[in-house]
């Protein structure tokens, strides 16, 4: 007999089935023995009467999380037994034959309970077993359906997704870099990238024209709620636009994607506060709410209202006082607006991006901007933020190199799939939409990283440790 999954138990009414799955809870009520069995699509309840002395005497053996194989009868349940909440609430199963797959330990958590009260360390260090419990596994299966849904969308959209390398150079975006040190270049190191920003503008020199990736970033920075070392963009580069071209793009996307969630995900009702989105200069967001992520929300506490803006008209500098220079910002390759491109010269603090970023209830979720493309303008830059000239040439001498073989005019953006999930399922930390992830301080207690390594691996890598 072929395995079905509990949900697909309420069009099976009169028949015999086979189930396998998790042990979810167990009770005894006087001579009839209930489990909920759970498999990854939910629970349904089993029924083990004492009328089958064997059955009943192993069934009253198990116990939370052995894995079972169940092999019995699907009945309606008399009306007063139905159990709204439950999906499969409706039927249950009368055990004919019941096989332990394997036994388990009692998990250090419940795994039938709803998980806010669980510490957290404890729920990285046994993630897998933090994984069973429904509310994390659904938030995990719609980031699957969210992703694919941006894949078909962007497909159809004639981009191609495209994977570009993880070992590579800096490509800074404000934060501190992971090295990786090279065995065969003893003292060389690759750096993990921060963002493909650098590559996928190349890949634009290229001549791929519209070019997007699900990409891992990694930033060694110090981590918040909506911050992770390790985090995925949904990445994106055009050639031949203009800034309304790829915000457009995204918009249509995001309102396909919360329409799209409903359906994945019945319990969740979403309304848009603008549609289409808000569209918010810099100076007004800052004069008006002090802030350029402000929460447009009518009602600040519903996080089933979305209100997305379009934060516009960047400066393409601040001062930094403390280094006595400009910074960029968002990232170096950001180009300035036409019309100010001579004050460059003269008061680069009065000079316009083409940037925009997307907020969505007070956080950014992504940024994007129309680049430079042409090296005099991109070395200009470079000198402002501070780099010296054989800097410049160390850091960036393939990119400006680059733009003198025919670079077309190009724009993209990145939006961060953590932090947008994490608001569309309502989670206040981006830790409840992945799947393994790091602990404030930058550890995974599951794997015990970052760790010690064997002296004889650091050797190989010409590395010493000094302290
Ligand atoms: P930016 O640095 O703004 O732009 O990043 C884009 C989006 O990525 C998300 N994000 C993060 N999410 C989780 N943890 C982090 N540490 C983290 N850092 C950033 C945010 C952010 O809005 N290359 C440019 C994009 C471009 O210009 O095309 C970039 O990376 O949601």
């Amino acid at each position: 007999m072929k395995r079905i999954l509990t949900n697909q138990t309420i069009e099976k009414c009169g028949e015999e089935v086979k189930l396998s799955g998790w042990v979810h809870v167990r009770r005894n009520h006087g001579k009839i023995i209930f489990i909920d069995l759970r498999d990854k699509k939910g629970l349904i309840q089993v029924v083990f009467l004492p009328e089958n002395n064997i059955l009943y005497k192993l069934a009253n053996s198990l116990r939370s999380e052995w894995v079972v194989e169940v092999i019995g009868k699907v009945n309606k349940r008399p009306g007063k037994m139905v159990n709204d909440k439950m999906i499969t609430g409706e039927v249950e199963i009368k055990a004919k034959e019941l096989k332990i797959l394997n036994r388990a330990k009692t998990p250090p958590f419940e795994i039938a309970e709803e998980g806010k009260e669980i510490n957290e360390e404890l729920r990285l260090k046994y993630r897998y077993l933090d994984l069973r419990r429904q509310k994390l596994k659904n938030n995990i299966f719609i980031r699957h359906k969210v992703i694919r849904t941006i894949r078909r969308y962007m497909d159809k959209k004639g981009f191609i997704e495209a994977e570009t390398p993880i070992l590579t150079k800096s490509t800074p975006e404000g934060a501190r870099d992971f090295l990786v040190p090279s065995r065969l270049h003893p003292g060389e190191f690759y750096a993990l990238p921060q963002a493909p920003q650098q590559l996928k503008q190349l890949l634009m020199v290229a001549g791929i024209e519209k070019y997007f990736q699900i990409a891992r970033c990694f930033r060694d920075e110090d981590l918040r709620g909506d911050r992770q070392p390790e985090f995925t963009q949904f990445d994106v580069e055009m050639s031949f636009i203009k800034q309304s071209d790829v915000m457009n793009l995204i918009e249509k996307l995001l309102l396909k994607i919360v329409k799209d969630l409903i359906v994945f995900d019945k319990t969740l009702s979403k309304k848009l506060t603008f549609n289409p989105f808000l569209k918010l200069d810099y100076n007004e967001a800052i004069k008006k709410y002090g802030t350029d992520k402000p929460d447009l929300r009518k009602d600040k506490k519903n996080p089933d209202e979305l209100a997305f803006a379009w934060i516009v008209n960047w400066p393409l500098f601040e001062w930094n006082n403390e280094e006595k220079r400009y910074d960029s910002c968002h990232h170096v390759f950001t180009s300035p607006r036409k019309e100010d491109l001579n004050l460059l010269d003269t008061e680069p603090l009065k000079v316009r991006s083409l940037q925009y970023d997307l907020v969505l209830n007070g956080t950014e979720i992504g940024g994007g901007s129309i680049r430079i493309h042409k090296r005099m303008i991109q070395e200009k830059i470079f000198k402002l933020v501070g780099l010296k000239k054989e800097e410049i040439e160390e850091k960036f001498g393939h990119l400006l190199r680059a733009f003198e073989y025919g670079a077309p005019p190009h724009g993209g953006i990145a939006l961060g799939i953590d932090r947008l999930l994490m608001l569309l399922l309502n989670e206040k930390s981006i830790r409840e939409v992945i799947l393994f992830p790091k602990t404030g301080d930058g550890k995974d207690l599951l794997m015990e990283a970052p760790s010690k390594v064997d002296p004889e691996q650091l050797k190989e890598l010409n590395i010493k440790i000094s302290s």
